[in-house]
């Protein structure tokens, strides 16, 4: 049976949670992976964001946006007001999806069955960590909250569902995409605006 089910421990801690996800085999990304990144953050966070996947780096060091995306979160954070040590930071799928390019490993998107494969460690942190707000950033992460496709431009910035309240916003890395052209200034104040306004929930 596919999916990452009968790896999650029924005591619902962090510690356990990220302790059984490094097992887990509910889909095939384990295996050409480094290691498994499950989150970041305090078990009494009140917001949770969820991005896509880990990266290149991610998949080095074991930490969820500690690249090039995660450093232009900090920045939103930072511009939002909101304290990253206070965040709890996870993805909608715990291991890296890339293509070898010669050395280079390019990130490549997770398909719906890795999203579906790996939603229940996701609902397991939710479930522990029961956080007032959860902010799913970009379409895959919207996918795997609210279980349904998410036209991330019409709909951000909103309360689309209840207890939690989810909102979404851009991932960071569409935002980083346009550095150094026009529109990017309001793309990185959309996504702050979207994030003070999670927080504000
Ligand atoms: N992009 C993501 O979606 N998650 C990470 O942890 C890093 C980059
Ligand atoms: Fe398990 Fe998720 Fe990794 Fe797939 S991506 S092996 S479901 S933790």
């Amino acid at each position: 049976r596919p999916g990452a089910e009968q790896w999650v421990p029924e005591d619902r801690d962090l510690d356990s949670i990220r302790a059984a996800a490094a097992d887990c085999r509910g889909c095939e990304l384990w295996a050409d992976a480094t290691q498994v990144v499950v989150s970041a953050g305090p078990p009494d966070a009140t917001v949770m964001l969820v991005g896509e996947k880990p990266g290149d780096q991610e998949d080095r060091e074991g930490e969820p946006f500690v690249g090039p995306a995660g450093r232009l979160l900090d920045e939103a954070l930072e511009a939002a007001g909101i304290d990253r040590d206070r965040v709890y930071v996870t993805n909608a799928v715990k291991h890296f999806r890339f293509q070898e390019r010669g050395n280079r490993r390019l990130h490549k998107k997770p398909a719906i069955a890795h999203i579906k494969a790996c939603w229940p460690w996701l609902q397991a942190e939710m479930e522990t960590v029961q956080p007032p707000v959860v902010v799913a950033m970009g379409a895959t992460a919207g996918r795997a909250v609210l279980g349904r496709d998410v036209r991330i431009g019409e709909e951000r910035g909103h309360v689309l569902s209840e207890d939690p309240a989810v909102l979404v916003t851009a991932h960071p890395s569409s935002v980083i995409r346009l550095r150094g052209r026009d529109g990017y200034d309001e793309a990185f104040q959309a996504l702050v605006a979207d994030l003070r306004a999670a927080a504000g929930q």
